[in-house]
C-alpha cells in the first residue's frame, strides 16, 4: 500500500514568467483551482491519506490555501527549503517529515495527467521495485528525461539531449522505497533526474517503468497552461468555464476553452479566445482577446485588442 505523497513544487517556474513573479507554478488557476489542488485530489482518490509539499519559492503561497488539509480531507504538511535543494534533495527534507515508512508516491507540481496511479502502485508491488517511474511516449522527446527499456526495468535514463535513444520520456511521477529516499545525501542540492537515477542504475537497483500513454501534459510554460486549461473545459464537453459570481455579457463571445475568474466581469461585444481571465477583473465592451492571460482585479479597457499576451502581471 502506498499512503504517503510528496509534491515537488519549489521551483522557480522560469519558463512560465511573468505569470510566475507573485505565484509559484503550481500555485497557477488550471480551471479556478491551483494545479497543485488537481494534483492532491488525484493523490487521494488513489488511496493517499498524506502529504508533504516540498516548497522553496514563494513557499509562504501554499499554507493560507491548503492548510494542514482540512478542507481537502487529506493530511498535509510543509516541508520549506530555505535555498532551493533540487528535486532529489526535495525529497529527502521532505521525507522527514511523513509519518509513514512505507513507499512514497512523487508528483512534479506542474504536471496535469489521467494516468492510472492505482495501476502504477500495482505494478511497482507486483514487480518488487525499488522505485517506479511513471513513464509515457511522445513525438519530440528531446525536451525530456528519456529512458530505455529491458523489459519493464530501466535500462537507462538520459537527461534532454538532441538525439534521444528512444520516445518514452519521465513523466515526472515516481513511486520510491523509503530506503532509497534515505540513501539521498541530505541539505545538499541534488536532482533526482540527472543524479539519483543513474546513480541507482548504476548501482544496479530495481528501477522499473510504468508506460501509460493515456492523458498527460507538462505545464511549464504559458502556452502549456492555455493548453491544459482548454482540455480540461473541452473534456467536460464546454466551450468555456467561469468562476462563482463572474457575469458574461450575452453578447460576448467566449470560447475556446477560455476560463473566466470568479467575480470577473466580460462587457458587450467582448470576445475571449482561449484566454485566461484573473479573478475580479474587468473586461470592457468589444475587448478582443485571444491566448491572453489577464491578471486578477485587471481593467481592460474597452476595444482593447490583444493576441499571446499578458495584462496586468508584475514585471520584476
Ligand atoms: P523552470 O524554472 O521553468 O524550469 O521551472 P521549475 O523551476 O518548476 O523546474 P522544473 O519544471 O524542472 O521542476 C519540476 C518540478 O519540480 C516542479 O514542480 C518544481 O516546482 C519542482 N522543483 C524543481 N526544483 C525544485 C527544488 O529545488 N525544490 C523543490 N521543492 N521543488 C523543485
Amino acid at each position: 500500500m502506498v499512503k504517503s505523497a510528496i509534491l515537488l513544487v519549489g521551483g522557480m517556474g522560469t519558463r512560465m514568467q511573468p505569470l510566475t513573479f507573485d505565484t509559484p507554478k503550481p500555485m497557477l488557476p488550471l480551471v479556478g483551482k491551483p494545479i497543485t489542488e488537481h494534483q492532491i485530489m488525484k493523490a487521494k482518490a488513489a488511496g493517499i491519506t498524506e502529504i508533504v509539499l516540498a516548497t522553496s519559492y514563494l513557499s509562504d503561497v501554499f499554507t493560507p490555501y491548503f492548510g494542514r488539509g482540512e478542507k481537502f480531507g487529506i493530511k498535509i504538511s510543509y516541508a520549506v527549503e530555505e535555498s532551493a535543494l533540487g528535486t532529489g534533495g526535495a525529497i529527502a527534507n521532505a521525507a522527514k517529515l511523513l509519518t509513514g515508512s512505507g513507499p512514497v508516491m512523487i508528483f512534479n507540481g506542474d504536471v496535469l495527467s489521467n494516468h492510472s496511479l492505482e495501476r502504477q502502485i500495482a505494478a511497482h508491488e507486483e514487480n518488487g521495485a525499488d522505485v517506479t517511474l511513471y513513464l509515457t511516449e511522445v513525438e519530440d522527446a528531446r525536451a525530456f528525461g528519456v529512458v530505455e527499456l529491458d523489459g519493464a526495468r530501466i535500462a537507462s535514463f538520459n537527461e534532454k539531449m538532441e538525439n534521444p535513444p528512444t520516445n518514452i520520456i519521465n513523466a515526472g511521477c515516481y513511486i520510491f522505497n523509503r530506503d532509497i529516499i534515505d540513501q539521498i545525501p541530505e541539505g545538499v542540492v541534488v536532482s533526482v533526474e540527472r543524479e539519483t537515477f543513474p546513480v541507482l542504475l548504476a548501482r544496479g537497483a530495481k528501477v522499473y517503468g510504468f508506460v501509460d500513454n493515456s492523458y498527460w501534459l507538462d505545464i511549464g510554460n504559458p502556452g502549456a497552461l492555455l493548453k491544459a486549461t482548454r482540455d480540461l473545459i473541452e473534456s467536460a464537453g464546454h466551450e468555456m468555464a467561469q468562476g462563482k459570481g463572474s457575469s458574461i455579457d450575452p453578447t460576448a463571445v467566449v470560447d475556446q476553452g477560455s476560463f473566466v475568474g470568479a467575480g470577473a466581469i466580460v462587457g458587450a461585444g467582448a470576445k475571449l479566445h482561449q484566454s485566461i481571465i484573473g479573478d475580479g477583473a474587468i473586461i470592457g465592451a468589444n475587448v478582443d482577446l485571444t491566448r491572453v492571460f489577464v491578471a486578477s482585479e485587471t481593467e481592460v479597457g474597452e476595444n482593447t485588442v490583444r493576441e499571446g499576451d499578458f495584462l496586468g502581471f508584475s514585471s520584476h
